[in-house]
């Protein structure tokens, strides 16, 4: 029987086939220090029943041998024998890693050997590590909220996938998404709109159905937990200033104007922001963080940032007195003041912060990381050479909520993220990739499915992937190979058909971004 290439996504970045196989079944032997019982716990839970060894077994001929060795924390190596499977890693992390390539090959092996109780593993030497240390996905649920079931859901598949950061977007125009004790009105008024906006971009048809939900904070623990059981960290969102308009609803002192505002059924930019003029706005946001702080401990917080218009701070006579009284030429340079502001503040609480490119400005403290996704690229370089740290989320290619037309799966697998003309030795100022799923048109389970799946599987690879051994048609011929694990779990992908439209269909590509994303809110 010829051995199959392992169907594994991402693939490892040095693999080598060995002749032979090693037989998994639930009767081999694991041998793992006890430091290691949690992650062999998560390991195993992850298996079908009938493949699920018995953590110690010790009659047993083969042995799955797991231990931490003296490698870069990032590194893991497996090898592969009829006998024995030695997996080492230099951290519980990259032991993790290893341990989703293991469950791969048994998944894989299982498809081929349906219903089999012995599976042939093939024999094998892999030396791994990944390209980018952040390997992001965002989820929107200020537009549309999804609930701990579909997070957990996509927390699964993330760590299956090797992605290990979970950006939150928790409160949007449309809605506020997560409890905050000392401010009840946030969730009270602001998770709740009374309909969304329909038939495209510039629709203003509502949907009469109201759209209500939130996180309490002992959910967000708990899926912080879930997440920190599959090496992934969770990285909160609080958009300020902009994005706001639901904050706003529930503390209209808040904004310039004081009074009047809905958390609003319509997408797009709003005027109404966060007031950065009146003092009583710094106070609420360093309070709404301080509890944001308490449930979330990873060592980021995102604030958002983008698409703030000014036209209400440059009416506003507080806004134009404090830009007045810190000497500064404009508007702009008031949101770069309030976000060195917020900056400092979780500084001082061991925290940093991260925001969209908007934010970028000659005064930003230079420890905050930006998250690019459009605008000026040689703005982006020229921070990113003089030392700032950058993730890079472009929305010409990473954005999840385009169509497949827009975005195609190959489009998405052969994009590289680092710009050609930053030189190399700024590459490592690029801390990685993240691919955002914004979800104005995204109400329902079927539709995230359609819109992440598979286009996550070709950006995970290109996260963890040296781009010089990537591969379009090695990767697909996995990629086919995989898809009836996720036919297994129900996962309602888009087929490859789907995925990579024809020439023709991806002319219509920039159209299709507005019309049929835009546009169309169901499947
Ligand atoms: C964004 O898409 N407004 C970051
Ligand atoms: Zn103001």
């Amino acid at each position: 029987m010829p051995i199959p290439i392992p169907s594994l996504i991402p693939y490892p970045n040095q693999l080598d086939l060995l002749t032979g196989h090693f037989p998994w079944s639930s009767q081999i032997n694991i041998q793992a220090a006890p430091p290691l019982a949690a992650e062999i716990d998560t390991f195993l839970a992850a298996l079908p029943e009938n493949l699920r060894p018995k953590t110690t077994n010790p009659a047993a001929d083969q042995i799955l041998h797991v231990e931490i060795a003296v490698l870069n924390a990032d590194h893991y190596q497996m090898e592969i024998s009829p006998l024995k499977i030695h997996l080492q890693a230099g951290s519980l992390t990259s032991l993790f890693h290893g341990m989703q390539t293991l469950r791969q090959l048994i998944d894989s092996a299982a498809l081929n050997q349906a219903g089999g109780t012995t599976l042939a593993i093939p024999c094998l030497r892999i030396s791994d590590h990944p390209r980018f240390a952040w390997r992001g996905f965002m989820l929107d649920e200020g537009r549309h909220f999804h609930g701990m079931k579909t997070v957990k859901y996509l927390l699964d598949w993330m760590a299956y996938f090797k992605l290990n950061i979970f950006h939150w977007h928790l409160t949007e125009d449309q809605g506020w998404r997560i409890e905050i004790r000392q401010y009840p009105n946030l969730t009270k008024i602001g998770a709740k709109r009374r309909g969304s906006q329909t038939g495209g971009l510039l629709g203003r048809k509502l949907d009469r159905t109201p759209h209500v939900g939130f996180y309490t904070q002992a959910e967000i623990r708990e899926i912080v937990n879930y997440a920190a059981q599959r090496h992934i960290a969770v990285i909160p969102e609080i958009e300020i200033p902009g994005h706001s308009l639901a904050a706003l609803a529930a503390y209209p002192e808040l904004g310039c104007t004081g009074a009047h505002y809905q958390v609003t059924p319509y997408w797009g930019i709003h005027q109404d922001i966060y007031c950065a003029g009146k003092p009583g706005t710094l106070q609420f946001l360093e309070n709404v963080l301080g509890e944001v702080l308490e449930i979330f401990p990873a060592p980021y917080v995102h604030i958002g940032g983008d698409e703030a218009p000014k036209q209400r701070w440059r009416r506003c006579p507080e806004c134009k007195n404090r830009a007045a009284a810190l000497g500064l030429q404009n508007m702009h340079q008031l949101q770069t003041h309030m976000t060195n502001q917020i900056g400092n503040f979780l500084k001082r609480n061991d925290r940093q912060i991260i925001g969209w490119n908007e934010m970028l400005d000659g005064s930003l403290d230079p420890n905050a990381v930006v998250q690019y996704w459009v605008g000026k690229e040689k703005t982006l370089i020229n921070h990113t050479r003089q030392g700032r740290k950058a993730i890079l989320s472009q929305w010409s290619t990473y954005y999840l909520d385009h169509t497949y037309a827009h975005s195609a799966l190959d489009k998405v697998y052969q994009f590289e993220p680092i710009f050609a003309n930053l030189e190399p030795q700024f590459h490592t100022n690029i801390l990685g990739i993240e691919a955002p799923l914004w979800t104005e048109y995204v109400p329902t389970q079927a539709r995230l499915d359609w819109q992440t799946f598979p286009r996550l599987l070709a950006f995970a690879e290109s996260a963890w992937l040296q781009p010089q051994h990537k591969d379009y048609n090695f990767f697909e011929h996995r990629l086919q190979r995989l898809l009836p694990i996720l036919d297994a779990a129900g996962v309602g992908y888009a087929p490859l058909e789907a995925a990579n439209p024809s020439p023709l269909a991806r002319m219509g590509g920039p159209l299709s971004l507005i019309q049929a994303v835009k546009g169309e809110r169901g499947v």
